[in-house]
Formats: C-alpha cells, structure tokens, sequence
C-alpha cells in the first residue's frame, strides 16, 4: 500500500517501533561533543568550530572516512566520555522511536592510544544500563575487531574482554574491507564461537563477493553488515535468502562513502522484492548525516518504499536482533497493532 501524502509517511515512519542493529558508537559522536570533550580533556584539535568539522566530512571511500572517524575519537579519554557519548546516542533514537540497539565498540581504537579497554567498556555498559532503566531501549554490545590490524591482536582484544563476556553479545570485523578478507580473522572467530558469542561481520561493503562467501563460510557470521554486493552472485542471493540471514543495511553510509552514487540507485529496495531480510541502519551517523529515521526517510523518498516496505524493515530489525524468539514475537506484535491503530486513525 502507498502513502496518501509524505505528511503520512513521515508519520508512519517516525513512531513505529523498530531497532537498531548496525552502530558505532564512535560514529555518534557528534562536532559539538567532540568539541566539549575536547576541552573537559585539555585536548587540541585542528579545526574551529562544528561547522568547520562538519564540511571536513566529505569522503569518496571507506578508508577517507576511518582516517578522520580514528582521529575523531582521539578526544574519548575517561569513563564518563564514554557513557555521556553512548547516553546522547540512545536519547537520540528514543526520538526515533527505536527500542532496541544492538551496537559496536572499537576497543583497539582506544587502547591502541593508550586507553584502558575497561574504561571504554565500563562507560559504554553503564550508559546501556541507564537507557533500559530510564528510556526502555533495551540493547546489546558487540566487540569489532579492526580487520586492518592483525588476528594476533585480535586475539589479545579478545583475551582482554574476559572479564565483560556476559555481558558482550558477539563480536564483529570492521574498519578497512578491501586488502583485509575474513579469512585472515576465522581462527578468532573460532574461538568467539567456542566462547558462546555471536558473530557478524562487515562483509561487501567496498569488498568482492568472495568475502562474503568467506563471512559466511569460514567466521560463520550469524549476521551480515551491508552485504551490499551479494547482489552480484546469485549463488549468494539464494544462500542469504534460503538461510534469511539479515543483512544491516546503510544507505546514508553507502552514499557518503560513495558505494552508491546517488541514493536511488541504492540496492535496499531489491534486495526486499528478492526476499531478502535487509535491515535499516545509520552506521556512523554523525558522520553520515542521519540517525535511524533520517535513513528510513531518505531511501523511502529516494526508492519510493511504501508501507509494507517499512513495516517489513522495522519487522526484520527485530527478526535479525540476536533477542530471544519470545521477545522478537512481541516487537512484531507491537507493530502489528502500531499499524492497526495508524490506519484506524488515518481512514
Ligand atoms: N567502522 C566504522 N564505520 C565503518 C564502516 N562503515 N565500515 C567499516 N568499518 C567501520
Ligand atoms: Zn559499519
């Protein structure tokens, strides 16, 4: 069914409940707190206001992006850094009407600059602790590995979260794709496996489809971030579609890092009508120009997406959540009776 107006889209779109499922909290770290951490830290960094941080985000690859989005989280020093970055982000998408989030942390961007991994981690934790209790988002934590690093020191992140695996959900492989295929991470994720965590991994973000078929069959991804050139193999589209493994897809990310060149050639759309369980995410927001229902507008907008197009995104955010079968059947419940009582007030 279509939308009568973009009023009732807009509408639509803002209060139904839905979740997050591909975050780094690094990328929510908006100009203005970088700059107050900037100075709560005594810290210098090389531009003059927010405007002039902002226009410095333009980028034409993943790797143009990660050089400032490392540089950018130089200002996160102390435990509170971490929770009020982790609290501003889960204020704003209760905005969004999101109530779940499953997000990543990049510990080695923060002990690689000498950064203890349990101050990270014990903000971020407690900020999680404060958004269930005060805003009932509930939300889980998955530890990435920096794929442009070593599987040796992946392995030593892995031994440093020891003490938080009960309360780490899975662990993830971001930073630079191309150069850095899963194969060089599956002994570690043999070992996450063993450890009882779940497993995702960025995979044909920038990256041909033989990573992908390399996440799939060698880390035993459990969920796939972008996924974006699947669509290029059809051996692949048959897999992702036969075994309806969700794929967390960007599409503000992908157009500003150029994996599209314009959002209307974005292949969200396409991969729904094949039957695929594509999900709705904002990656690195403050980087990218949108939190969770900025990108919902934007590609609804650009791809003409229409009600059942939404109700089965904000669906699959929960159908690819790592929640329990019980409370996935609840959120579609929730929606279902969202969109009961959405038609029954607009006729
Ligand atoms: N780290 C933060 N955002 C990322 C992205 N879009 N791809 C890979 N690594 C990332
Ligand atoms: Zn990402």
């Amino acid at each position: 069914m279509s939308f009568t107006s973009p009023e009732q889209r807009q509408a639509f779109i803002a209060d139904i409940p839905k979740a997050e499922l591909h975050l780094h909290i690094e990328g929510s770290l908006e100009p203005e707190m970088m700059f107050a951490l900037a100075q709560r830290n005594d810290i210098d960094i090389p531009f003059a206001s927010a405007e002039e941080v902002r226009k410095a985000y333009a980028f034409s690859n993943l790797q143009d992006f990660l050089d400032i989005y490392y540089q950018g989280m130089n200002v996160l020093r102390t435990e509170q850094d971490f929770y009020d970055l982790t609290m501003a982000y889960f204020k704003r998408i209760h905005a969004d009407n999101a109530i779940h989030a499953e997000i990543f942390f990049d510990p080695q961007g923060h002990t690689e600059r000498g950064i203890a991994f349990s101050t990270a981690i014990d903000g971020i934790l407690r900020a999680l602790s404060d958004a269930e209790a005060h805003l009932g988002i509930t939300s889980k934590l998955i530890m990435c590995f920096l794929r442009h690093l070593s599987e040796d020191d992946a392995f030593a992140t892995l031994e440093e979260a020891t003490p938080y695996l009960d309360r780490i959900a899975g662990v993830g492989l971001d930073s630079s794709e191309l150069g850095h295929p899963p194969s060089k991470f599956s002994k570690v994720f043999a070992k996450a496996k063993m450890l009882d965590l779940k497993t995702v991994a960025h995979a044909g973000e920038e990256g041909p489809p033989e990573y992908i078929w390399e996440a799939l069959d060698l880390l035993k991804i459990d969920r796939m971030d972008h996924g974006n050139r699947s669509l290029e193999d059809d051996g692949l589209i048959a897999k992702l579609r036969d075994s309806q493994m969700a794929l967390t897809v960007c599409p503000l990310s992908n157009l500003s890092l150029c994996v599209v060149d314009k959002l209307e050639d974005h292949p969200l759309k396409k991969m729904l009508d094949l039957g695929l369980c594509a999900t709705m995410n904002s990656d690195d927001p403050s980087y990218f120009g949108g939190y969770l229902n900025d990108n919902y507008e934007a590609t609804a907008v650009a791809l003409d997406l229409d009600k059942d197009d939404i109700i089965t995104l904000a669906k699959n955010s929960f159908r690819g959540s790592f929640l329990s079968e019980n409370t996935v059947a609840q959120s579609l419940q929730r929606i279902d009776d969202y969109v009961l009582a959405f038609d029954r007030k607009t006729g």
